[in-house]
């Protein structure tokens, strides 16, 4: 069959959180920080923290939401043709989060990979995924967005620390003869220019050359905060826009946002310049703070169950994250 005849359901989602919360005031016995100045620069209350010796890692995070996300669909693990994980906080980078996960729930021959955009990832993956099955080849596709930024997280830098969250979202998504259905319009960018704004630096050589250097940045989350916040609050609403004028779609035709919690002044900015109301703009950040790849589907998650979207709804899916990369997803779900 040609493309075109094919549409794509999400058929149900997952998601899984550490069992350890770090809330603020935990944070404050920490670093000088304070509850007040969080919540008010970033709108985080708490966060889960992966703890090692539960054997809480990014992998065991995306078993978990899988496993969920293939109970509620009623699909056997052998059933998927491909099983995806964004992630940019791999456990190990040989072998793939997604073959590990793969192997864990018994989906076995089913094609793995890590995709990674940083934040962005679960994204670049619904539009990957979209059109992956669209073209023929594959019927059912895990896809998971995971990441433990408290790994990556300097307790002694504060500007970035409080931010970081670890979270996990799955969606299993399948083939239908329904062509109206799946991603209407999807965009992914970047600019590898900005790659200094947030980046990981694995030896001392990676450090840009502006940078004070010491040894204690290695393995954890350096991020340029004001020009990442100038960055989101430009690229979120650019992109966004775009996407509906491609697509056709009117604003008001839009059942809801759900745009990666990176912080809750970033995306009040957005739905404040788009003229949406506050209902049709989800945030969680309160809840989990920025769990990277894994905001977005644990966003879609919660509206899922919480029934506030629906089979038929148009979704828009917006994030942006390190690399720089961004991207839109518009999704008749
Ligand atoms: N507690 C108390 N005070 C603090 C803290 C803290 N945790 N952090 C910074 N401050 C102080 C600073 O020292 C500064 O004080 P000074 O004026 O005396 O020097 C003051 O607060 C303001 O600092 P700024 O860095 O200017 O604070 P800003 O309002 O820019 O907020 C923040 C910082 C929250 C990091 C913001 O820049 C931001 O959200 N940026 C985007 C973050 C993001 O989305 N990152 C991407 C996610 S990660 C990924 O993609 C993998």
């Amino acid at each position: 069959m040609s493309a075109g005849q094919f549409g794509v359901e999400i058929l149900s989602t997952g998601m899984a959180v550490p069992s350890t919360a770090l809330t603020n005031a935990d944070l404050e016995k920490m670093m000088d920080t304070s509850d007040e100045w969080i919540v008010q620069r970033t709108g985080v209350k708490t966060r889960y923290r992966s703890d090692p010796k539960l054997g809480e890692d990014v992998t065991s995070l995306c078993e978990a939401a899988v496993r969920q996300a293939l109970d509620r669909a009623g699909v056997a693990a052998r059933e998927l043709d491909l099983l995806i994980v964004a992630t940019c906080t791999p456990d190990m980078t040989c072998p793939s989060t997604a073959s590990r996960v793969a192997g864990r729930i018994g989906a076995v021959p089913a094609g793995s990979f890590d995709l990674t955009a940083a934040c962005s990832g679960f994204v670049y993956g619904l539009n990957v995924s979209d059109s992956l099955i669209r073209q023929g080849g594959y019927r059912t596709i895990a896809l998971i967005g995971a990441d433990s930024l408290t790994r990556v997280a300097d307790y002694t830098n504060r500007k970035v620390s409080v931010l970081s969250g670890d979270g996990a979202g799955a969606a299993i998504l399948r083939r239908t003869d329904d062509a109206s259905r799946g991603c209407l319009f999807q965009s992914m960018y970047s600019d590898g220019t900005l790659w200094d704004y947030l980046y990981i630096p694995m030896r001392e050589e990676h450090a840009p050359p502006d940078v004070d250097w010491n040894e204690t940045k290695l393995e954890y989350l350096q991020m340029k905060g004001r020009e990442v916040f100038k960055f989101a609050v430009t690229k979120f609403p650019e992109a966004l826009e775009e996407a509906l004028k491609k697509s056709g779609v009117a604003m008001d035709d839009v059942a809801m946002i759900i745009a990666h919690q990176s912080n809750a002044r970033i995306i009040e900015a957005t739905r404040k310049r788009l003229a949406m109301p506050e209902d049709r703009f989800y945030v969680n950040i309160d809840r989990y703070g920025n769990t990277s790849a894994g905001s977005v589907p644990i966003c879609l998650h919660e509206l899922r169950d919480a029934g506030r979207v629906r089979a038929g709804d148009v979704v828009a899916f917006v994030a942006m994250g390190g690399g720089m990369t961004w991207g839109t997803s518009i999704w008749r779900l």
